[in-house]
């Protein structure tokens, strides 16, 4: 295995593991002014259009109506740090400021539905609803034949739909001077404005006749019809606005005769995301958009009920998908990190047997020209040199030479192959004396020539007597019992097996092949 290619390895693991990181999110707030059935469908519609964009990760905060409580969200996402802001303000004037600071800030802002008094915004979506409230106007002023009262409950005060719708409303009213209008400010998007602003009226002008009602939203004409209702005021005509598909919603209510009619003001929670990524990544967008609007009466509710219900069941279904889709991939993910551990485990071990295998095959080497070069010097017999009486320490045996403990490996090993070199011939040269000679324990002796030369000194002993057995069998006429003796074996038979052991063959077959 090549030297780089292990680090390559465990590289290319931890790249995998990496790679499991998810991509970049972009975190998107949206402040919503208040929690109503019309904005639990755009919530819902934000919430699926994850699935269309993996990288989108949102952020919901309602308001509830309350100016201070959508300034503090506002200013709480821009602490938290968001890539863009998408805001329906609760009323324009009091929301504006924060909403342009954003803005200056650099985080694009779209705002939907409702609109501040600045320009500092990136876009906008959402209705007309000064063409809504004409629209609804001239509507309602037809089913009245142009004659009768009329009572309008707007929505929150100070709030962009209110000031449009009602403008609008009253601009198309202008056209029909039959029509008497008594119109409520008390009204704040809630059913129970509706009931408030009704009773108040009511209670002004007790004898009012009412042939008509237009809420703002369907909430408020449902608050109204139910105080008139109340009353005892069964023949009253309700409109209203919203026109929601989903349970309770303004359509169900037209369809069971509870409303006259409403008209649709789009959630559109999936093209306003779309808009807030095409801003994000920098794609061209349209600065306006204006979402179209349709009145709903008896006459198309059903069609677009059943529409509604058919988009609802794909959706269902998608989300099933969906969710079948996450399972799988929750799956193999977990998988994804099984494998990639059993790679990361498996290179570690691949990487330690090598290292282990290149550390013994050095030391086996290492052991293997020690022994050689041991082994080298062992065919000539060689007198060990006396040492002279001033060399000799006087407290030193004669036969134990002390060995100076700073010896180094080399001269170690040249006392050692001096050694069996001068005593092999001696069938009693054995592991003791080699330590009395050399002055080491039997013990040291064993581990030091162990570790240096991988093989022990009676191995080693072994060795240099047949070692040099074989050179006289090569290059002498002695018998092959002379040659046993000559080097140290004491009987023939056991020469003859020891080197049929060592050389595979026995001492009369070397010969005859020499
Ligand atoms: O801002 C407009 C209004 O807000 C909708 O018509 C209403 O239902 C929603 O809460």
């Amino acid at each position: 295995m090549k030297n780089h290619l292990i680090p390559l390895l465990l590289l290319a693991a931890l790249l995998c593991v990496s790679c499991q990181s998810s991509e970049k999110k972009w975190r998107i707030g949206i402040s919503q002014c208040s929690e109503d059935i019309w904005r639990y469908k755009q919530n819902y519609e934000l919430q699926l259009s994850q699935y269309a964009d993996p990288r989108i990760d949102i952020s919901i905060l309602s308001a509830d109506d309350n100016d201070e409580r959508q300034i503090e969200q506002i200013r709480q996402f821009l602490h938290e740090g968001i890539d863009l802001l998408i805001v329906a303000p609760n009323k324009a004037a009091t929301l504006s400021e924060v909403i342009d600071s954003a803005y200056d800030s650099g985080v694009p802002v779209v705002l939907f539905d409702r609109k501040t008094n600045s320009d500092k915004y990136s876009a906008f979506m959402g209705a007309d609803n000064y063409a809504l409230g004409s629209m609804m106007g001239a509507y309602i002023a037809k089913q009245m034949q142009a004659t009768g009262t009329l009572v309008e409950i707007t929505g929150l005060k100070g709030s962009s739909p209110a000031i449009e719708r009602h403008r609008g409303f009253m601009d198309a009213l202008q056209a029909f001077p039959g029509i008497r209008v008594i119109s409520s400010e008390l009204g704040d998007w809630t059913e129970e404005s509706g009931e408030i602003a009704m009773q108040q009226i009511l209670d002004e002008l007790p004898g009012l006749e009412i042939d008509c009602v237009f809420g703002h939203n369907d909430r408020l004409a449902l608050g109204a019809r139910r105080v008139l209702m109340s009353a005892g005021k069964t023949d009253i005509h309700y409109y209203g606005v919203d026109a929601l598909p989903t349970a309770g919603g303004g359509m169900e209510c037209v369809q069971q005769g509870i409303l006259e009619a409403s008209c649709i003001y789009p959630t559109r929670g999936l093209q306003l995301m779309k808009l807030a990524t095409d801003i994000l990544d920098g794609k061209p967008y349209e600065r306006i958009t204006t979402l179209t609007s349709t009145i709903v009466n008896r006459r198309n509710v059903d069609i677009l009920l059943a529409q509604y219900q058919e988009q609802q069941r794909v959706s269902n279904e998608l989300e099933r998908a969906k969710s079948k889709i996450d399972e799988y991939f929750l799956q193999l993910n977990q998988q994804r990190k099984i494998i990639l551990a059993f790679i990361i485990v498996t290179v570690i071990i691949i990487t330690l047997v090598v290292l282990a295998y290149r550390f013994y095959a050095a030391k086996l080497h290492l052991n293997e020209e020690m022994v050689k070069e041991i082994l080298a010097g062992v065919t000539v017999a060689k007198e060990e040199p006396k040492p002279s009486e001033s060399e000799a320490a006087p407290d030193t045996p004669p036969h134990a030479p002390a060995l100076q403990p700073e010896l180094t490996e080399s001269s170690f090993l040249d006392r050692f192959r001096t050694l069996l070199q001068s005593h092999l011939h001696e069938p009693d040269f054995n592991v003791e004396r080699m330590g009395e000679e050399i002055g080491m324990s039997r013990v040291q002796l064993y581990r030091k020539v162990k570790t240096l030369t991988g093989q022990t000194p009676v191995e080693l002993l072994r060795k240099a007597r047949l070692t040099r057995a074989l050179h006289l069998l090569q290059t002498t006429d002695r018998s092959i019992s002379e040659i046993g003796y000559e080097v140290g074996f004491s009987a023939p038979s056991y020469f003859a097996k020891c080197f049929k052991d060592e050389y595979g063959k026995s001492p009369g077959e070397m010969r005859n092949e020499s």
